[in-house]
This record gives C-alpha cells, sequence and structure tokens, in this order.
C-alpha cells in the first residue's frame, strides 16, 4: 500500500478490531474534525477516526475539553461521516452528554449513531461507567472505554498529569479496564500512563488497546491529527512526534499569496476570465 491509498483494505468495525487483537495485529488511529482531512486520513489506511472532543482546544480555540457540546461533534461527526468510506468512525461523548443520567446518555449516543453515522462512541472513565457501557451495548452502540489521564476530569484530577504512576492508582486502572471489559467495550483507549502499565493492561485485556501517551505496546496508537501534522497552538506534549509543519506551510503560502496581490501578480491573465461565456461557465464546475 502506498501512502495515498488504501486500496482495497476492507471495512473496518468493531469486531475487525477485536479480530485484529486475537490475531497480534497492530493498527492505526487518529482524530478527525472535517471532511478534507478525514479522506485524506481515511484513504491513507488509518483505521479508526476519532471524531474527539479534543477539537474543543484544537479548533474551537477552548481552553479545555469541558465546554464541548454535544452538536459541536454532531456537526463535525456528520462532515467526517461523508468523507470516510473504509475507517471506523468513532463519536466522543463530550462532558455533561453522559453525566446527567444513563437515560439521557443513551439519547445522545442514540443521536450520534442516527444522525452523525457514528459506528462506535467513546466515553471517559473506569468502573463507575461499566453500568452505562453495559446499557449502550445493550442499545446496539459499540463502545470505546478511555481511562487514565482522562482530560474531562481534569478538575478532580489537578490537571493533565500522568496518572497510575503509584501502586495503588496502577491497580485501580487495571481493576477500571478490567470492567469496561465486562461491560462490554470493544476497545480500550489508555491515555497518559506508564508504559509497563499499559503493557500489563494490554496483556490482561482480550479488547484492543489504544494507547496515546503510553507506550509502543498497546494495540493500537491515537494522536490529535493536528499535534501530528503540526497545525496546533497548544503546548506539544512528550508523546507527540510531529511528522509536518503545517504551521509554518501555510503561514508561507499565505504571504506569498499576500505579497502577490499587493505586488498585483496574482491573479494572471490565465486565472482571470475573457467575456466568452460558455468557458466561463465550464471554468466554475467544480467536482468532489
Ligand atoms: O478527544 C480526543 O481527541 C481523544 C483522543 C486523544 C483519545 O480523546
Amino acid at each position: 500500500m502506498n501512502a495515498t491509498s488504501n486500496g482495497n483494505l476492507p471495512k473496518v468495525t468493531s469486531s475487525s478490531l477485536l479480530a485484529m487483537k486475537a490475531r497480534q495485529e497492530k493498527f492505526t488511529a487518529l482524530t478527525a474534525y472535517d471532511y478534507p482531512l478525514a479522506r485524506i486520513l481515511d484513504e491513507a489506511g488509518i483505521d479508526v477516526l476519532l471524531v474527539g472532543d479534543s477539537i474543543g482546544m484544537t479548533r474551537l480555540g477552548y481552553t479545555s475539553t469541558i465546554p464541548v457540546t454535544i452538536e459541536e461533534i454532531l456537526i463535525h461527526l456528520q462532515a467526517v461521516h461523508r468523507a470516510v468510506r473504509r475507517g471506523l468512525l468513532v463519536a466522543d461523548m463530550p462532558y455533561g452528554s453522559y453525566h446527567v443520567s444513563n437515560r439521557k446518555a443513551i439519547k445522545n449516543a442514540l443521536c450520534l449513531v442516527k444522525e452523525g453515522g457514528a459506528e462506535a462512541i467513546k466515553i471517559e472513565g473506569g468502573s463507575k461507567r461499566a453500568k452505562l457501557v453495559s446499557r449502550l451495548v445493550q442499545a446496539e452502540i459499540p463502545v470505546m472505554g478511555h481511562i487514565g489521564l482522562t482530560p474531562q476530569s481534569i478538575h478532580v484530577l489537578g490537571g493533565y498529569k500522568v496518572q497510575g504512576r503509584d501502586a495503588a492508582s496502577a491497580e485501580r486502572l487495571l481493576e477500571d479496564a478490567r470492567q469496561i471489559e465486562q461491560a462490554g467495550a470493544f476497545s480500550l483507549v489508555l491515555e497518559g500512563i506508564p508504559s509497563d502499565l499499559a503493557r500489563e493492561i494490554t496483556q490482561a485485556l482480550s479488547i484492543p488497546t489504544i494507547g496515546i501517551g503510553a507506550g509502543a505496546s498497546c494495540d493500537g496508537q491515537i494522536l490529535v491529527t493536528d499535534d501530528l501534522l503540526g497545525i496546533s497552538f497548544l503546548t506539544k506534549p512528550k508523546f507527540v512526534r510531529q511528522y509536518a509543519n503545517l504551521k509554518e506551510l501555510i503561514s508561507n503560502a499565505v504571504g506569498r499569496y499576500r505579497a502577490d496581490c499587493l505586488t498585483g501578480e496574482f491573479p494572471n491573465e490565465s486565472e482571470s476570465y475573457s467575456g466568452e461565456s460558455k468557458a466561463n461557465l465550464k471554468a466554475f464546475t467544480r467536482k468532489a
């Protein structure tokens, strides 16, 4: 497979990820928030596309993920859904969308599935979410769990701190992971935990783990795409590997455009219309 085509790779589903875990095959996940980037990621063969609530900080300018609403997730999910053919499309349940009652949580999750095209949803939290996970699974909604450094809990955690560093909290996280698996989740994100704990959890579970700041032993890896592409204004955590510098590329391109406009270099004759109306009509036709 080349870097820009997923060829004829089969559609990824929650069950195919479980089968990959059984075969000890690694997989990839990234966040996606809009049509063009989602299409590029999907065509590049990324297995899981997450419309994450990280959008609040990366794209909406919030200082945390706390303010993100179900409506904001929904509109971006719909755009990503229009782009994705192969990858598994997962939608994040934002803070407040599953905290009032299990009934309200199921209603919100159903909305992401029915109106947004999500094929699975992700919720943050360990043992205390087990009952909700099992209710969602009963409603035919595949659930991805998320434990460790859960950004929606920053006020309780006291900031963005690595979790599970001492024996007691590591034991609690292992128990959280077991309970989320028992409740029926098909996968589990491990965020901001020591690599050896992530390895232990990965070995203890039969569902795949997806690491972010959790070392190389997880079954899959996920990053915030904007971090990977260098288009974020947020500080770069230690675990991010930046593969491109789009901020610099964009700034450079926009600077050249500005200079060309100011000198009259743009637009030139071939970028302008003549008076022939037929040619004008043709030139305006744009196809996806
Ligand atoms: O919202 C998000 O992008 C996430 C991933 C980083 C796991 O939760």
